[in-house]
């Protein structure tokens, strides 16, 4: 995603003019204490990050970290995780376009469809497609994620998108 957004950031003192998504991925064990932060702040897991075959996308302005997401491959799906967009930066579509850019590079690895479980973003992603699945239809690979079954509560919504 390249999109142009005028904004201002909390600490940065002046406007922010271009949103990109990197396209790089970054390994779960790699990612910096700065992007762990961003997922603790928003109460999302962390806990099987050194072990999690995830990749991660960010979307940056001016090298400020706005938002993140994560892909878990698992059989032919993946597990879309770790959504998060700085409070400060929200409302200006960095969000879907992280989805997008996971659902892209998705597709790009041949991967049928991609699952979610949220607490917080359901009609968020239902607006992006996405269409509740009853846990006993996940697929294995899906199953067996750490999210999926140790991290989320179970109250979370599961959902999908076929790709
Ligand atoms: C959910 C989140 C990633 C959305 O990021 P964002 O950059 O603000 O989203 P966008 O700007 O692309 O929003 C697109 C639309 O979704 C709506 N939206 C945003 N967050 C939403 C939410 N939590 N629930 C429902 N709708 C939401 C926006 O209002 C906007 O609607 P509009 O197009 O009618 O104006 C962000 O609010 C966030 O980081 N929340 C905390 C962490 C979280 O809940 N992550 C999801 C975990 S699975």
């Amino acid at each position: 995603m390249r999109r142009r957004a005028v904004m201002s950031l909390c600490g940065t003192g002046g406007p922010v003019r271009r949103v990109e998504v990197m396209t790089a991925a970054i390994a779960a064990e790699s990612l910096g204490p700065e992007l762990v932060r961003l997922l603790a702040e928003n109460q999302l897991p962390t806990a099987d990050l050194p072990v999690s075959p995830a990749h991660f996308f960010t979307a940056r302005a001016d090298g400020h970290l706005l938002g993140l997401v994560g892909l878990e491959p698992r059989g032919d799906g993946a597990l879309l995780r770790s959504l998060a967009v700085a409070r400060a930066a929200r409302g200006l579509g960095i969000g879907t376009g992280l989805v997008r850019h996971a659902e892209r590079a998705a597709a790009s690895a041949n991967l049928r469809a991609v699952y979610l479980l949220t607490t917080t973003a359901g009609e968020f992603f239902a607006a992006l497609g996405y269409e509740p699945l009853p846990r006993s239809d996940a697929p294995t690979g899906i199953a067996s994620t750490a999210e999926f079954s140790s991290l989320c509560p179970d109250t979370s919504a599961f959902m999908y998108k076929k790709l």
